[in-house]
């Protein structure tokens, strides 16, 4: 068994398969030949059996046992068009991928997809915490450190980014996107999509990406997971489309459509976003793979009887695969026969995949190198680019009477009480998707502190409190403990399946049984720093007056303790800003930077709360302080098509070296269409050594940066006053004839 398995692995992965076909006969097997000829040429030899099963996307399950093994790649047809991989090595995919090329007629190889979204066995932060990062190049690197772990494991296709502009905290994908503003997540899709391909599909480095989930799922209604979404076609251009559009021109090879309902379409059969807009308008050559099961899912979204009706309003639609649903493989056959669907619009959709599978280089290489896991997983820069990635995307939400870093704390008094849920749950601080990532692979919070304080402070552990429930058996003890010390750690937040899909809280706060924590250890009356692990903005209007200072870490992934344990210590100073607005309680939700104004904007305002978020977008503390210059323009005046230049010099008035993120954000006062008060167009950081000063500059092109779109996409630049702005800085621009 062996010795067959390492000859097939030398002869198609050494010598490369159908390099040069026979001779005379220029067929899709040749590499030499265009990949449009290519997939003409397969395309003219393919029944309509062999064409639709390449529309199919099923699983292939992580199970070690040999027998097994092969009695569920015998059931799995050979000519599938592509399989969600769930192994972690590629032996099984292997074994199948030699099925699709020796025992079917053609030999088309098969697509293998995963969820990659943080990571693939190197657990990097929840991408909400990437983007709290604004360092575009290091989330850029992650996928591509993500993207090669995968693909040396059998996985050429990740079904990531997600893009969706989220705006609730209770829903609980949010932590799975950049964030609650368009321009953030277009910025981090464009890096992650560049990362996850590379220059070359077709490099065992890369895979291919896949925008998701198209679109407007982030709108869903109360947070709660697939329902309906009410989104405008206005709205859908100025807020949800934007990321998607930026994914498609950074050559984003696949798109996932979405599991809402937009308006009364659902994502999966909507002709207006999946054709006339992706394809059409935006001329993307990949393919749309459905959500799991979502074709078949129209049925109780109540636009199709059957299955096969959903087959037939999904495809004509624009919708090319269809995953797991037993939807395009039952009864597409049947539908063109009878004329529902058209040959052309089968042969497209089979067109668009082949296409990938060529540019992947699969006709070439099916095979994925059989390498030891050490050599192909959790390398050491890979590991290094987690923990620097993590410091980045630590913000820092209160710091009063800088009771943070501890070690300048209080001199002589050197005793740390580290509580709360999370200081030995070091599972929790993977994160939700996080593939093949193991809670044995995370630095538990208790290991990072202590190495971190070895010598220098007296840890006194405890957990005190559970993540939820009414045990608090553990108080008295804890509350003992606290008392012992000079300053009180506390860790708390939310467990990993908190987040993710189909998880949806009704409310952002914590648990009351965390609160009640937080306010008996207050009560002991020693300085208190929260430091939060969470997958969305949480409501903290409770605790927050409770605490000196609160941190907040995310779920970073394998690095787990240790980054945050490097800012409470002052070895790392914090430089990661909010992506999301937290709200001061759940029912402020939506609430987000980006809204539009009020007809009365001093009037309308809750009467029982402050209307004005808890910690606004963009915000987040260092351990050193910034003096912002003032906005210069090098032209006040500019027409339509002159460009010109912003300014600002910031700098470092602190002793500590510190990383700035400068946003700049434009507002159009009024405009036939009206706008967000703010809108962020551009953001960069910089190191910036104490004493030191640094110009910040954004190129302004008019078009691109200060128009507006309208309900029909089209993008249109009106001339007058405009406002370019830093912080409360702000200065005003003319657009003139
Ligand atoms: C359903 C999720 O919505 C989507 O994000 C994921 O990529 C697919 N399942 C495949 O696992």
């Amino acid at each position: 068994m062996m010795k067959t398995k390492q000859f097939l692995f030398t002869v198609f992965c050494v010598f490369p398969l159908f390099a040069q076909a026979d001779e005379g006969e220029r067929t899709y097997k040749d590499a030499t030949l265009p990949i449009e000829e290519r997939v003409d040429d397969l395309l003219g030899r393919m029944t309509w059996e062999e064409k639709i099963l390449q529309l199919n996307q099923f699983t292939l399950g992580n199970n070690d046992n040999v027998n097994n093994i092969e009695k569920e790649v015998v059931k799995v047809p050979a000519g599938i068009g592509s399989l969600i991989y769930f192994s972690e090595n590629p032996e099984l995919r292997n074994e199948m991928q030699r099925r699709a090329m020796e025992e079917t007629r053609l030999g088309i190889p098969i697509l293998f997809g995963y969820d990659v979204i943080h990571g693939f066995r190197t657990v990097y932060p929840i991408s909400l915490a990437q983007a709290c990062s604004w360092n575009t190049d290091l989330v850029s690197r992650a996928c591509g450190m993500a993207a090669g772990e995968a693909r040396r494991s059998g996985v050429e296709w990740t079904f990531s980014p997600m893009i969706d502009v989220a705006r609730d905290g209770r829903w609980g994908r949010i932590s799975e996107g950049y964030g609650e503003d368009p321009y953030t997540n277009a910025a981090f899709c464009v890096a992650s999509v560049r990362g996850y391909q590379g220059d070359d599909l077709a490099s065992d480095k890369h895979v291919a990406a896949c925008l998701k989930h198209y679109v407007g799922y982030g709108a869903s209604e109360a947070g709660r997971d697939y329902v309906y979404t009410e989104i405008s076609r206005q709205t859908l251009w100025d807020t949800y489309l934007p990321p998607y559009e930026a994914g498609i021109r950074a050559g984003a090879s696949t798109v996932m459509s979405s599991f809402n309902d937009i308006s009364g379409v659902p994502a999966t059969c909507n002709h207006y976003t999946l054709t006339e807009i992706l394809k059409e308008r935006w001329g993307m050559e990949g393919f749309v793979v459905s959500d799991w099961d979502a074709v078949e899912q129209l049925i109780p979204q109540g636009v199709a009887a059957d299955r096969k009706q959903a087959a037939s309003l999904a495809m004509n639609a624009g919708l090319d695969m269809d995953m797991v649903g037993h939807c395009y493989d039952r009864h597409l056959e049947s539908l063109i026969r009878e004329g529902a669907v058209s040959e052309e619009k089968v042969n497209e959709a089979v067109r668009r995949v082949l296409r990938l599978k060529f540019r992947l280089g699969l006709f070439e290489h099916p095979y994925t190198e059989e390498m030891p896991a050490a050599q192909r997983l959790l390398q050491p820069q890979s590991k290094d680019l987690a923990e620097r990635l993590a410091e980045e995307t630590i913000v820092l939400l209160k710091n009063e009477g800088q009771v943070l870093p501890l070690q300048g704390f209080q001199p002589g008094k050197n005793t740390i009480a580290v509580m709360g849920p999370l200081v030995d749950a070091s599972g929790e601080l993977l994160g939700n998707w996080s593939a093949h990532g193991r809670m044995e692979e995370v630095c538990p919070i208790r290991e990072a502190m202590q190495e971190e304080f070895d010598g220098k402070a007296t840890l006194l552990f405890h957990a005190g409190c559970p993540f939820d429930g009414e045990d608090k058996s553990g108080f008295a003890e804890a509350l003992e403990t606290a008392r012992q010390a000079d300053v009180v750690v506390l860790f708390m937040g939310e467990k990993r399946l908190w987040s993710g899909e189909n998880c949806v809280r009704s409310t952002i706060e914590l648990p009351a049984i965390q609160e009640d924590f937080i306010r008996q250890v207050k009560e002991v009356g020693k300085p208190l720093v929260l430091v939060l692990a969470n997958g969305r903005p949480l409501g903290l209007h409770r605790v927050e007056p409770l605490c000196d200072a609160i941190v907040e870490m995310w779920q970073p992934g394998i690095p787990g303790g240790r980054p945050v344990s490097g800012v409470l210590s002052g070895r790392v100073n914090p430089s990661g800003k909010l992506c999301v607005t937290f709200p001061r309680t759940t029912g402020q939700i939506p609430i987000y930077y980006n809204r539009r104004q009020s007809s009365r904007p001093a009037l309308g305002k809750y009467q029982d709360i402050p209307s004005t978020p808890l910690y606004e977008f963009g915000h987040g503390l260092s351990y050193t302080t910034y003096r912002y210059g003032e906005i210069k323009l090098s032209r006040q005046t500019v027409r339509e098509d002159e460009s010109l230049t912003a300014e600002i010099a910031v700098t470092n008035t602190g002793h500590l070296a510190g990383a700035e993120t400068v946003h700049w954000f434009i507002t159009d006062p009024y405009s036939r269409i009206s706008r967000p008060v703010r809108e962020l167009k551009y953001f960069e950081k910089q190191l910036i050594q104490p004493g030191e000063t640094k110009i910040f500059r954004f190129e302004i092109h008019p078009m691109r940066d200060l128009s507006f779109v309208d309900s029909d996409g089209k993008r249109f630049l009106e001339k007058g006053t405009y406002y370019v702005q830093v912080k409360d800085k702000r200065i005003k621009l003319e657009i003139d004839e």
